[in-house]
């Protein structure tokens, strides 16, 4: 627990939305040339969601996820102070979130767009954690939202077989250092490898005849899969032995691993370096595939919508991704 800490953070509610809309493997190998049991056996993904139909956004499936947590606890959405939206596909460059603000009638809440790709929602739950721990707010809505369906290169099989829609929100209130359920967390970003992940902004060849302005567009996802892979499995573990380090705690103490649901065979890695039953592991990416900012708090929500985290238990959750930026939380989960 950080010492400077005046107040604790505590989850009161989960929620998630997925489109209705799922693409299986099968399907999958009529679109680009791969198959079921190549995706399976290399990633752990069956099928994802995406969000089809016209004019659907990050932010109805963001609402959708917010609405079934405000409604979990029966909160009123103007009692919210802050919204934080985690995503990398808004559907407006200056911000989406106050779009769910308005939509949401959280009319108190001042509300912004964070983006940190697959982190953000880690990004997102510590970002809430410093202004309810200092005070400032008492009630924040955290939600990790993407839909990179619309960012996927459709040609491009090394990508587009990986990433699923969907969102997840969490609501986050102050309460007494004693009640605290955000018990460490170390982030870390490195840039130099910003270029294995990325949906860049292409500019046009010719510029503005008179003002000598290059203008452009962004393009697709771009990903060096192998890199990617090599640096969340020998990163990952580190920022977790770290993070347990600093609150003196040892990986037996884990009862569960919620790390970002990229790839199956990440998932086992990670559990392995650190010794950890891959009973403790949980996932969910066989069904949705890579949700991006949504991965964490969609496999959270289930996982407690199946009762399989208990009062007190202790959740490592790690999130790693494009930046390159990764982090890990410590959390002991509260029933309320
Ligand atoms: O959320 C952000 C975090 N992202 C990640 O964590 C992604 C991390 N990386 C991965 O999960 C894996 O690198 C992938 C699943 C993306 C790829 O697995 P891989 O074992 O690293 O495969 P690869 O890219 O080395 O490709 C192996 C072979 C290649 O063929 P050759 O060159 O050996 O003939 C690819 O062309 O597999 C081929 N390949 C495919 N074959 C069938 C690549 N994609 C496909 C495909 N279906 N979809």
């Amino acid at each position: 627990m950080k010492s400077f800490m005046m107040r604790g953070t505590k989850i009161l509610a989960t929620g998630s939305a997925v489109p209705d809309s799922s693409l299986s493997n099968h399907k999958m190998s009529e679109i680009v040339q791969t198959s079921d049991e190549w995706i399976f056996t290399r990633t752990g993904i069956k099928e994802r969601r995406l969000l089809t139909g016209v004019n659907q956004s990050v932010a109805d499936l963001a609402i959708l996820a917010s609405r079934k947590a405000l409604d979990k606890i029966s909160m009123n959405p103007q009692d919210i102070d802050l919204i934080i939206l985690a995503t990398s596909s808004p559907n407006d460059l200056f911000g989406s979130a106050s779009q769910i603000q308005c939509k949401l009638g959280a009319i108190n809440a001042v509300a912004f767009d964070l983006t940190a790709a697959c982190s953000g929602f880690i990004l997102g739950i510590v970002t809430a954690s410093q202004f309810l721990q200092n005070g400032s707010y008492r009630n924040i809505l955290v939600i990790g939202a993407d839909v990179l369906s619309k960012w996927i290169d459709w040609s491009d099989r090394s990508t587009c077989i990986l990433f699923g829609d969907a969102a997840g929100a969490a609501i986050l209130q102050s309460c007494s250092k004693e009640d605290n359920s955000i018990l460490e967390f170390q982030l870390n970003t490195d840039g130099n490898y910003s270029n294995h992940l990325s949906i860049s902004y292409q500019e046009e060849i010719n510029p503005h005849p008179i003002l000598n302005l290059y203008q452009g567009s962004f393009k697709y996802v771009v990903m060096n899969g192998k890199e990617v892979y090599k640096f969340a499995v020998s990163q990952v573990p580190l920022s977790i032995l770290k993070c347990l380090k600093s609150l003196n705690i040892s990986v037996g103490d884990i009862d569960w691993l919620l790390l970002h649901q990229a790839n199956e065979r990440i998932l086992k890695a990670v559990a392995e370096k650190l010794s950890i039953s891959s009973s403790k592991i949980i996932a969910n990416l066989s069904k949705y595939g890579n949700t991006s900012a949504a991965s964490i708090p969609l496999a959270l929500d289930e996982a407690l919508q199946d009762k399989k985290i208990s009062h007190n238990d202790i959740i490592v959750v790690s999130g790693f991704g494009a930046g390159l930026t990764w982090g890990t939380i410590i959390m002991q989960w509260k029933s309320y």
